[in-house]
């Protein structure tokens, strides 16, 4: 294959950036995206710019003509796809209660954590299937998780727990075309979200990520994974 192609989404820090600098070092050629284009710039400049493979492309996932034209952009400029990180995702909503949220913050969550890499997915997965060939990563968590779900967070453990849904349909509806969708929890790591008394590093955290880009094609599909190992759905 000729280099792959990896788009990472909210990459301009932590688990997303870190993922981008072990893409570039696996040989991958990246683009890396970010609402922000300054933000997205800068963190782009600080893998080394487009010299060492990191191509900077502004995306909000949360707006589906943002998402239109990064189609465009990845069309018109490599005419592939191989590998997608859904990694952007907000509101850790350790403050709300599920039987008095605020639901703008819900409709929120809902829009940038499972409509944008749902719509991603099926803007993305045609460049994928021309190859026949893909590897999708829905970056989730343990708060998806319904084996063990509490009623805190409710908005992000509800939006992760419908990341996990998409997942298993989109790894469904892609099993003939070469294409591996696989939800990664990258466990408790120390980034904006995760805070500074979380245990594990973004590098520890990427690598979970890693893992799923990686598979070889007789990999699993559909699955929940923590550090190579399944997570209970
Ligand atoms: N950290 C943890 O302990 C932990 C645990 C389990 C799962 N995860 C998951 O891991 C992933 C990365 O988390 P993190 O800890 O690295 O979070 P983070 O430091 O808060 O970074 C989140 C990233 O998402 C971006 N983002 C938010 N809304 C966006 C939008 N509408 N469009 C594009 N980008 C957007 C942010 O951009 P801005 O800078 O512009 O806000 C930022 O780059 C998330 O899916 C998260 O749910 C994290």
């Amino acid at each position: 294959m000729a280099q792959p192609i990896a788009l990472v989404t909210g990459a301009n820090r932590g688990i997303g950036l870190e993922t981008c600098r072990q893409l570039l070092n696996a040989g991958y050629r990246v683009i890396l995206t970010s609402r922000n284009e300054q933000k997205g710039q800068e963190a782009a400049r600080q893998l080394g710019g487009s010299g060492a493979g990191a191509v900077f492309r502004q995306l909000d996932v949360a707006i589906p003509e943002s998402i239109a034209a990064l189609k465009e952009f990845v069309e018109s400029e490599f005419g592939r796809l191989d590998v997608l990180v859904n990694n952007a995702a907000i509101h850790y909503d350790t403050w709300q209660e599920v039987t008095a949220p605020d639901f703008t913050t819900v409709d929120e969550a809902i829009t940038t954590n499972l409509l944008g890499p749902w719509r991603l997915c099926a803007a993305l997965i045609p460049l994928m299937r021309k190859n026949r060939w893909g590897r999708i990563v829905n970056v989730s968590s343990g708060s998806g998780s319904l084996h063990r779900m509490g009623s805190e967070t409710p908005a992000y453990g509800i939006t992760k727990a419908a990341l996990n849904a998409l997942t298993i349909k989109l790894a469904k509806a892609t099993a003939r075309d070469g294409i591996l969708v696989n939800a990664v929890c990258p466990g408790w790591v120390r980034t904006d979200m995760g805070g500074a008394g979380a245990p594990r590093s973004v590098a520890q955290g990427a690598a979970s990520v890693m893992w799923a880009v990686q598979l070889p094609d007789d990999g699993p599909t559909g699955g929940f994974f923590r550090d190579g190992k399944r997570v209970e759905w």
